[in-house]
């Protein structure tokens, strides 16, 4: 399977991404986690990236879709991977699309805007391995600590209020039109994910299934 993620911040594409990578099997390749990774190791790249995210605005277009064509030609993505957060701009899907990279489905997961902006303001973030939790509704089993590796849990920068705002309009004008795009090419699946996790997860697995 070589499925893409496409969705709004915060409507639970990481967390369908973790679901998802388990059940097939395949790697998770999330863009925002790279850029973070390299943000933490004070890399050029990073650097770049920092000022782009604080301000809740995306990473040139060149930019990732070099970073993504290398990424997705390693060994460990011949089987299939899940991309969560490429292509983000029409020029990054057209990249995509004149890449030797098929593609076999896109989903997009539907959430409300005030529904994400509870789910950010209380995320949590392992800062060793990516897990997400949340304050309510996904706690881990111990205040702080990550289930998956014992990583410290903290809050993202770009999960402030008032970057949370910037992110959803930076979406809505530049990320949403993708959707049109992908359903002109008949690769479009939908899933609500307004429900709890486990009531989502059901409902993206069902939308793979034709
Ligand atoms: P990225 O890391 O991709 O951030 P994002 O798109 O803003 O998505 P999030 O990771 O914030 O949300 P999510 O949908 O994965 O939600 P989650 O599952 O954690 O990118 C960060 C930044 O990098 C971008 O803003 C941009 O600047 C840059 N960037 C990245 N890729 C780029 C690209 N291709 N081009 C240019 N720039 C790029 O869920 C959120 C919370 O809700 C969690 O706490 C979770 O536990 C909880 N939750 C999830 N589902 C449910 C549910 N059903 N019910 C209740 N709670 C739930």
């Amino acid at each position: 399977m070589k499925l893409i993620i496409l969705a709004a911040p915060g409507a639970g594409k990481g967390t369908q991404a973790e679901m998802l990578s388990k059940h097939f099997n395949i790697p998770t390749i999330s863009t925002g986690a790279i850029l973070r990774k390299n943000i933490a190791d004070g890399t050029e790249l990073g650097e770049i990236a920092q000022q782009y995210i604080n301000d809740g605005k995306f990473v040139p277009d060149d930019v990732m879709i070099n970073i993504v064509s290398k990424r997705l030609n390693e060994d460990d993505c011949k089987e299939g991977f899940i991309l969560d957060g490429f292509p983000r701009t029409i020029k990054q899907a057209e990249a995509l699309d004149e890449s030797d990279i098929d593609i076999d489905k896109v989903l997009t997961i539907e959430v409300d805007d005030e529904k994400i902006i509870e789910r950010l303001s209380g995320r949590l973030e392992c800062k060793a391995c990516g897990s997400t939790f949340h304050k309510e509704h996904r706690k881990p089993k111990t205040e702080g600590v990550c289930d998956n590796c014992g990583g410290a849990l903290t809050v993202r920068e770009d999960d402030k209020p008032e970057v949370i705002k910037d992110r959803l309009d930076t979406y809505h004008t530049q990320t949403e039109p993708l959707k049109e795009f992908y359903a002109n090419k008949g690769m479009l699946r939908t899933a609500i994910g307004q429900e709890e996790i486990a009531q989502t997860s059901a409902e993206v697995l069902k939308a793979l299934e034709d």
